[in-house]
């Protein structure tokens, strides 16, 4: 029997702490059985890696940093997403369409509607009526920009995004607000100003709530 494929997208302000909750699902799943392609966006392709080069690093305008995202996208669900998910796969995605939505769209301020007529033409299905193809579960971790910023102070050189005032992502952080306010069922939101195990068992838990993940065994 074929398992059904899980797309997960991972989501919050830079600097809330995604990565080691991302590795620990990677390892629960492998645990379980799961084959798991981790990935991420900008990125998971050669040709999408080398756009996200250009997309954090060359000045640009907002409709060139969108279209270029949505490029990048449009390779990688080709390229891997799809795929993965057709051979039953759990794909972990850093990051997906709420990141333009919250970036692009509340941060840099660009069209909704335009990103919207984008993410129509991108993440439709090649099946005629099926629905777009979405994360079937986003994990935001919704961390305070005041917060995110201390952590971010004095790490790596930082690029386009990172290098944006508070204000900025205030403005992605309600941006992400808004994504899940028109679709509170795709979304598990994560308080994410708190010790690190406690983040854990909160992510945990929406797996385990779905019947994705066996309760955790502690040693
Ligand atoms: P990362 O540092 O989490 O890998 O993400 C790369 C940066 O790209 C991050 O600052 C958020 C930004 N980004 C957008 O602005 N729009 C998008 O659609 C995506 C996927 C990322």
């Amino acid at each position: 029997m074929q398992t059904a494929g899980l797309f997960i997208s991972f989501e919050g302000i830079d600097g809330a702490g995604k990565s080691t909750h991302i590795t620990g699902l990677a390892e629960a799943f492998r645990a379980q059985g799961r084959a798991v392609v981790l990935t991420r966006e900008p990125g998971g392709t050669a040709l999408a890696e080398k756009l996200r080069d250009l997309v954090l690093n060359d000045a640009m305008d907002p409709l060139c940093e969108a279209l270029l995202m949505f490029a990048a996208r449009r390779d990688h669900l080709q390229q891997v997403i799809e795929p993965a998910l057709a051979r039953g796969e759990v794909v972990l995605c850093d990051r997906f369409t709420d990141a333009t939505f919250a970036y692009q769209g509340a941060g840099r301020g660009f069209d909704l509607a335009v990103l919207r007529q984008l993410e129509q033409w991108v993440q439709a299905s090649t099946e005629p009526g099926a629905r777009l193809r979405q994360p079937d579960l986003t994990v935001w971790f919704d961390l305070p920009p005041a917060v995110a910023a201390q952590r971010l102070a004095g790490a790596r050189l930082p690029d386009r995004f990172e290098s944006q005032p508070q204000a900025f992502f205030e403005r992605v952080a309600a941006g992400y607000g808004a994504r899940m306010q028109q679709d509170p069922g795709r979304f598990a939101r994560v308080p994410s100003d708190r010790p690190m195990e406690q983040v854990w068992l909160a992510v945990r838990q929406a797996f385990e709530q779905r019947g994705w993940l066996g309760a955790e065994v502690t040693k």
